[in-house]
């Protein structure tokens, strides 16, 4: 298990209506820039300036694995970093297993970055990611000749053998993931020759364009990146956008609690990862985009969330990749709304942090929702919350989901095993609170 959690005391929330979202939120870094710009910042020659850097749990497990790799990497405030790169040839092996904490990302990334180097190395992480599945990852790079070890079942830990050849694969993803999809284009930049991937939808397309901003030669487009090996990274400055997967929550908050009115500031509007904008708006919601710009690449705009009256809507199969990490958030849309919710197409959600499917369907549940899962997705039809004992599968984005569900709850909801959270969004509650959520701050339990 990982260092990251062992020990940890378990920590619950009790969540109970608040009073109307007012006010202003700016959330915290989004985590897919965060991650990978500590892995380019790493591997580029000169010094990378990350702006806006998510402090969360996963990506300081990141920064953490290339400061044991040998990069010098200095925080010199909460949401900056200054990674001091050592080139694409420079980090040094260790003998200690490389912990990736919660973090699927990390791990599936850097398996991609581990398989080009000369030594060897272990990934491990905490229970959670010791469940899911690597083989995605694991059997392209084998397929560019690198050699990988999973535990049994395909899942963690990872034991990477280094030395060896790694050579180009035009790659069909079976399944649309920019995790597994940036594990290849990473270790095509070891490669001899031209690695291809491409995708049955596009998804996050932040490797790509991060690359191409550290100056490596890359062309991609929706569905399809194609890079050489061979070239340099540049030192540059990231300017991290606000998550939009922390954003979802206060779009889900606001739309259905009375009386709200909420702003939230400089929201990342990348068009990959604003599925949920789109899916809440089918069924009725009031969110307005203002003072669109451009930061450092990527589009952010203000969001202006009121309350509206909700409607049940046969979510369309095209957005689920650009919504996965919001779905449950969605579900809590789809219970307070009025009529039936229909989710299809997205069975990725059961490898997640944890089976999202089934634990929002248990915790809806009990909180008196009607919900029928179904392989690759659910039926939820709207109604009233009670109150009840959710467990979060230590799942940051269910815990989160029900602290918004609780805002409409008859009774007191009490959300198990919440110190999670602290992966993608550190200071949540105060965030929450401070414009009226209802959450009492964590106690041990
Ligand atoms: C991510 C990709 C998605 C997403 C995850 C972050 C990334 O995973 O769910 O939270 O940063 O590339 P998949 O690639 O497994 O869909």
């Amino acid at each position: 298990m990982s260092d990251a959690t062992r020990g940890r005391t378990r920590q619950d929330w009790i969540a109970a209506p608040g009073r109307s979202l007012r006010g202003e939120v700016r959330v915290p870094g989004d985590k897919s820039v965060s991650h990978r710009a500590v892995m380019l910042g790493a591997l580029a020659e000169g010094v990378t300036e990350i702006h806006g850097f998510l402090e969360g749990e996963d990506t300081r497990a990141t920064a953490r694995i290339f400061s044991q790799l040998g990069v010098r990497i200095e925080t010199p405030e909460a949401t900056r970093c200054t990674v001091h790169g050592v080139g694409l040839h420079g980090l040094q092996g260790t003998d200690a297993a490389l912990d990736c904490g919660n973090a699927g990302t990390g791990m599936r990334l850097l398996a991609g970055v581990l398989a080009g180097q000369a030594f060897d190395s272990v990934l491990v992480g905490d229970a959670s990611l010791s469940k899911r599945p690597m083989r995605r990852v694991t059997e392209p790079l084998a397929t560019m000749g690198a050699r990988i070890r999973t535990g049994t079942d395909g899942v963690p830990p990872l034991q990477i053998t280094g030395g060896q050849a790694l050579h180009g694969i035009d790659y069909a993803l079976p399944v649309a993931s920019a995790q597994v999809k940036s594990a290849v284009l990473l270790a095509g930049l070891y490669a001899d020759g031209e690695t291809i991937v491409r995708e049955p939808h596009p998804t996050r397309d932040y490797t790509e364009r991060m690359l191409a901003a550290f100056g490596w030669p890359i062309e991609f487009g929706p569905g399809i990146a194609r890079l050489g090996g061979g070239h340099r990274l540049r030192a540059t400055r990231v300017d991290v956008p606000a998550d939009f997967s922390s954003a979802a929550y206060f779009l889900v908050a606001a739309s259905v609690v009375p009386g709200s009115e909420l702003r939230l500031a400089a929201v990342g509007m990348n068009p990959r990862r604003t599925g949920l904008l789109q899916a809440l708006r089918l069924m009725g919601a009031d969110i307005r985009e203002e003072n669109p710009c451009d930061n450092g690449g990527e589009p952010v705009a203000d969001l202006v969330v009121r309350h509206a009256p909700l409607h049940g809507i046969e979510v369309p199969e095209a957005l689920v990749p650009d919504m996965i990490d919001e779905f449950p958030a969605l579900f809590v849309a789809a219970a307070c709304a009025s009529g039936t919710t229909v989710v299809r197409g997205a069975a990725e959600l059961r490898v997640k942090e944890s089976d999202r499917i089934a634990s929002m369907a248990a915790g809806l549940r009990t909180l008196g929702i009607a919900i029928r899962e179904t392989p690759d997705g659910a039926v939820i039809e709207g109604g009233r919350f009670g109150g009840g004992s959710i467990d979060s599968h230590g799942d940051h984005r269910i815990a989160m989901s029900f602290a918004v569900a609780a805002q409409l709850a008859g009774g007191e909801v009490r959300i198990n095993d919440i110190a999670n959270v602290a992966t993608s969004f550190p200071g949540f509650v105060e965030l929450a609170t401070g414009v009226g959520l209802g959450i009492a701050a964590p106690s041990a339990s």
